[in-house]
């Protein structure tokens, strides 16, 4: 885990597409997602609404928050941020309900695979089953943690992994990260639910970059255009996934781009460094800085994809919220790029249920 420093602005020299929010992709390319209770609503375009009733924030008590995510327990003093609730413009999310989540994947393997944002996730929906029925175990063996709700036979995993792609420490001395090789992909398989997630490790630079060369083929590269090399490490996972993936058993999704918040020129107030002191979220349904340049890669490793995967697009909806990081109340560090549990994670986590539920 780590705070992302890395200097957006530097990254944002592409001029991008921007693309409807949610597709759902397959062979014949991107096609929009419909149902016919929603017609046309894409979950993704929408803003955040204050909740005047006690039913957020979702859970009060979670007995497994990281301690760096747990801003309650570490003192933020306001509550604003947990009473938002994300509301699309074209229709609502279903309100969450565990006990119809823990039912429906009775005796089933639901996995996030990534980075911290991962785990991020991985933690709010944990609560939010919890909150539903408290009969759980955790345990963490290596890199993996995994929450069981015995009652219902039903494991919960985050299973770290930055890159998706093998980094590996050749006895040479070097740290190569393999852009075309994915040798730990035995853990992802026999999973009825996926949710992969990878991008900020990507943009590291200086003390925070963990690897000294790429590797494509044979070949290494001391540097690289970081979108080039995230796009053939994300076709790698993209092939394996087609390959070894059968869409019958398993859900996959791939959880979008997750904002940080450390110039405030991005949202109009050049005079802010970093989220410290935000209490509110940015009001609206857009955002007034640039699309991140991962978003466009994602979209297009995903829509040449056979297998669909399903984007969980949470640029715009994270963008929004400079005030949902655990900022100061992390323990230690300023940190505008996680996310406080209870908090944002959990509109994530509704708007998979309501995916479920439509799909
Ligand atoms: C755990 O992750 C590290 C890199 O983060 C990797 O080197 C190691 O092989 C992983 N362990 C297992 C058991 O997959
Ligand atoms: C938790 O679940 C297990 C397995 O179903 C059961 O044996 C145990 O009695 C349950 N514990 C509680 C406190 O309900
Ligand atoms: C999935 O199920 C459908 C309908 O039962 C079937 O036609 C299709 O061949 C199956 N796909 C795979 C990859 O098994
Ligand atoms: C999609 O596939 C086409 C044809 O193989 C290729 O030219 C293009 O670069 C791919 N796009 C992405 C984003 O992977």
């Amino acid at each position: 885990m780590g705070v992302w420093s890395h200097d957006l602005r530097l990254l944002l020299l592409n001029v991008l597409l921007l693309f409807p929010s949610l597709y759902l992709v397959n062979a014949e390319g991107p096609k929009e997602q419909r149902s016919e209770s929603s017609e046309s609503c894409d979950f993704f375009e929408g803003s955040w609404v204050e909740v005047e009733d006690d039913s957020y924030p979702l859970y009060e008590e979670c007995p497994f928050i990281d301690a760096g995510l747990n801003c309650q327990k570490n003192g933020r003093p306001d509550k604003l941020y947990l009473k938002y609730k994300w509301q699309p413009t074209h229709c609502d999310l279903h309100r969450f309900d565990g006990e119809a989540f823990l039912q429906r994947f009775r005796g089933k393997k639901i996995m996030f695979v990534g980075d911290s944002l991962s785990n991020n996730q991985w933690q709010s929906l944990g609560c939010m089953l919890y909150a539903a029925n408290s009969n759980c175990t955790l345990v963490r063996k290596g890199n993996r943690s995994i929450l069981s709700f015995p009652d219902y036979e039903l494991d919960v995993t985050f299973l770290k992994n930055g890159f998706l792609v093998d980094l590996v420490h050749e006895e040479s001395g070097g740290r190569v990260l393999k852009l075309d090789s994915l040798s730990r992909s035995k853990q992802w398989e026999d999973v009825d639910m996926l949710i992969f997630n990878s991008y900020h490790w990507w943009m590291h630079t200086g003390n925070l970059q963990t690897w000294d060369y790429f590797q494509v083929g044979e070949k290494l590269y001391k540097e690289m255009d970081r979108m080039d090399a995230y796009k053939i490490a994300l076709t790698t996972w993209a092939n394996w996934v087609d390959s070894n993936i059968d869409p019958n058993k398993t859900k996959v999704f791939f959880q979008g781009i997750s904002a940080v918040h450390y110039h405030g020129n991005e949202w109009n107030e050049p005079a802010v460094q970093d989220c410290r002191h935000q209490t509110k979220p940015i009001e609206g349904s857009s955002f007034p800085g640039e699309r991140y340049p991962g978003e466009a890669v994602v979209k297009g490793v995903l829509g040449n994809m056979t297998n669909s995967v399903y984007l969980l697009d949470i640029a715009l909806l994270t963008q929004l919220r400079k005030d949902g990081h655990p900022s100061t109340y992390a323990g230690g560090v300023v940190d505008c790029s996680h996310w406080c549990v209870a908090g944002v994670p959990d509109s994530w986590n509704q708007i998979l249920y309501s995916i479920l539920i439509q799909n």
